[in-house]
């Protein structure tokens, strides 16, 4: 027992930070496997807050160890950045935060081409979150990436010159001003390779001790299931592989080690950046407003507002499949207080057919019209609520049909985004999941 990926099941920001942070009494080590600092993932307890977007949320508590896997795309100056405005707030990193060899490196170069070419796009934009993830994804799979076992090697500038000549032409091609020469980066790569030091490890090696030794792993997914390379809403998506499976990849652990997964889910949905949303409210909804600034529904990386919507089941369904998700975490049910009804997706009308999984089509995904099954609102405070008797009748009516749909039990549900407001539910099933630390995790 005690191998758990817990990731996103819709398109990112699904509280995931605060879930993976409650947990983590119960590991020894926290994992994130893919993406960089595209994500941003926030926990708060008691007066505290803190967004993280590289090192793993398990940070805050000192007995556990965080590792930025090998599938991970790292901008080291972003992750330096990171922790010492950890060390500033007094969270000790030091001897448990690593680093994996394989990871790879952003570059200021791929900063400069996730900007270039979202301009270049116009209206057809991603809206990517600029932080240059796509190109750094792009040069590993190329085979001319840097990783961060080589920031400090000979072979580096070689590395450089190849990424130079497949990047600057179609940088100053844009109109942006030329990227910098490889042979001026040299000296900044090995200033990284030199301020990480002995973070730097192999990672893949440590995990497979680990997982001999019994130690308990939690992998930390970023992103949302439907955000994958090859399972999201292509093109509208990030360039890693958000899903269960690329937890074993990224992290290099088989699936036949993993024990569990937990799929955090939002009790409405919301997606920052283009590409289909079916249960959208429109610009003029006054409940997009409403949410949003209930919600606090802004991007913890870029600031931008998050578009907002209904809950769609059907895609939490397809989610909990591809993922193999045994147990759901529900968040911001709070948020949903004050409404007087609401709306859970269950499938989608195409012209004159009905579907219940979203075409992969982006254009036909558009044309999608969701159908809903109405609930009445609760209309009255959840906030904070620590007991499932304690839930309003509709409330707990919503949450089964969530259940229902998603075929799978809810074992946690939060009710505020601090680590205190959370209600846990079925503790067989975590116990299941967690092992004899279940525990742990109910004492807070
Ligand atoms: P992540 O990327 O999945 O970790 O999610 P983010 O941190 O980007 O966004 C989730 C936001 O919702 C953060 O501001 C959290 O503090 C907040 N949050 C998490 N759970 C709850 C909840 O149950 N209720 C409320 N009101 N806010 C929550
Ligand atoms: P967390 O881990 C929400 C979105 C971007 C854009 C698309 C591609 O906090 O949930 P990228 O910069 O990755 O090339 O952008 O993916 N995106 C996220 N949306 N939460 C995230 O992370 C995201 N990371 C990327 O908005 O639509
Ligand atoms: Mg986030």
């Amino acid at each position: 027992m005690g191998q758990i990926i817990v990731l996103g099941l819709q398109w990112g920001d699904e509280g995931k930070g605060k879930i993976v942070d409650l947990l983590c009494p119960a590991f020894d080590a926290v994992v994130r496997y893919q993406g960089g600092n595209n994500a941003g993932h926030t926990v708060r307890f008691g007066e505290a807050h803190f967004a993280l977007h590289l090192v793993p949320s398990g940070i805050l508590r000192p007995s556990v160890t965080g590792v930025l896997g090998s599938g991970m795309v790292i901008a080291p100056d972003a992750l330096l950045e990171e922790i010492e405005a950890l060390e500033a707030r007094g969270v000790d990193t030091a001897g448990r935060l690593l680093v994996s060899e394989r990871a790879h490196t952003v570059l200021p170069t791929h900063r400069l081409l996730d900007q270039a070419r979202e301009e270049a796009r116009g209206s057809a934009k991603i809206g990517t979150t600029l932080r240059g993830i796509g190109p750094a994804y792009e040069m590993k799979a190329a085979r001319c990436g840097v990783r961060i076992g080589d920031l400090g090697s000979q072979r580096l500038l070689d590395v450089l010159r190849q990424q130079y000549q497949r990047i600057a032409g179609e940088i100053t091609a844009a109109g942006a001003p030329a990227p910098p020469k490889p042979s001026s980066l040299v000296a900044t790569c090995r200033a990284w390779a030199e301020a990480l030091g002995d973070r730097i490890c192999d990672a893949t090696a440590l995990l497979h001790r680990w997982v001999a030794e019994g130690r308990q792993i939690l992998f930390e997914g970023a992103q949302g299931a439907m955000l994958d390379l090859d399972h999201g809403t292509y093109p509208f998506v990030t360039s890693s592989s958000t899903t269960a499976a690329g937890a074993c990849v990224g992290a290099g652990i088989a699936p036949s080690a993993i024990d569990g997964v937990i799929g955090v889910v939002k009790a409405y949905t919301t997606r920052v950046g283009s590409g289909p949303f079916p249960t959208e409210l429109g610009e003029q909804d006054p409940l997009l407003a409403h949410l949003r600034q209930r919600g606090n529904e802004l991007g913890t990386t870029t600031g931008r507002p998050r578009r907002v919507g209904w809950l769609d089941a059907a895609l939490l369904r397809q989610a909990c499949t591809l993922n193999g998700v045994s147990a759901l975490a529900v968040t911001k049910l709070d948020v949903l207080d004050e409404l007087a009804e609401l709306r859970i997706a269950t499938g989608y009308r195409l012209g004159d057919r009905e579907c219940t999984t979203l075409p992969a089509d982006a254009a036909a995904a558009e044309a999608a019209e969701p159908i809903y099954q109405v609930f009445p609102g609760w209309q009255q405070t959840t906030a904070g609520t620590l007991c499932i008797r304690d839930l309003p009748s509709e409330a707990r009516a919503y949450l089964d049909a969530v259940e229902r749909l998603a075929g799978v039990p809810i074992v946690l549900l939060s009710t505020g985004p601090r680590r205190e407001e959370t209600v846990l539910l079925q503790h067989a099933v975590l116990r299941r999941l967690l092992g004899h630390r279940a525990r742990d995790i109910a004492e807070r």
